[in-house]
């Protein structure tokens, strides 16, 4: 199977996992990329079943929209059934990376407020240990030589993402050979830097299911 395949294989297990739990009043958040996309495009078929969807990005907002699904803002959302995004790392604990679509801010705070996660995602993203894909941080504008020297500190090398800016009118800087075995401690010290609005560790709050897409077919992980 393609990458493709595989990708959309996860994205058709979402929707049969969550369809029979949605009911007239649901909200569901989603994410962005394309693994999101075959999600949403297969979503489509269900959107009599379900209330609307909140987005994790102006480019998913889109797409939701030109499927007729409505879109709210999350704060008129009283609370989101599930979340559904790709990664660009996971690992056996369901920590993940996240942003290489530059839409991690959003999509943590998505993450924050869904009462289940799940996380779609193709074998080629699972890992034994996170970042060998170097791992976004969105930063102020006027902090990336700052946030930039507290990276090396930390012992990364950070990259900054040129032509970048994300929804939320920032920049992103992308941090090479981090040593991540302690990915809630590397969070933590990363947000800690003034400047940094978030970084896409994802382990605080990790998926709590991930689908994720092989040879031998979708499997599930809790
Ligand atoms: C977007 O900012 C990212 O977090 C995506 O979820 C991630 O890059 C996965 O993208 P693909 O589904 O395109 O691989």
């Amino acid at each position: 199977m393609t990458q493709d395949e595989l990708k959309q294989a996860v994205a058709k297990a979402a929707v049969d996992y969550i369809a029979p739990k949605l009911d007239s009043d649901s909200i569901i958040g989603v994410g962005t990329g394309s693994t999101a996309n075959f999600f949403i495009d297969l979503l489509a078929d269900h959107k009599t079943e379900f209330d609307g969807a909140v987005a994790s990005s102006e480019a998913t907002a889109e797409r939701l929209k030109s499927h007729g699904i409505p879109v709210y803002d999350l704060n008129s959302a009283s609370s989101l059934e599930f979340y559904i995004d790709g990664a660009d790392e996971a690992n056996e604990r369901l920590e993940l990376i996240k942003g290489g679509g530059a839409a991690l801010t959003r999509e943590k705070i998505v993450a924050a407020v869904a009462k289940t996660f799940i996380c779609i995602a193709d074998e080629s993203k699972m890992v034994g240990i996170l970042g060998d894909f170097p791992l976004p941080v969105e930063v102020i504008p006027m902090a990336r030589s700052h946030v930039g020297r507290e990276i090396v500190k930390l012992g990364g090398d950070p990259v900054y993402r040129e032509g970048v800016v994300t929804d939320n009118g920032n920049i992103i800087i992308d941090v090479h050979n981090m040593d991540l075995s302690r990915p809630i401690d590397m969070e933590n010290k990363i947000n800690n830097v003034v400047g940094v609005v978030t970084n896409g560790l994802f382990a605080r709050r990790p998926a709590d299911v991930l689908l994720l897409g092989t040879a031998d077919g979708v499997k599930t992980m809790t």
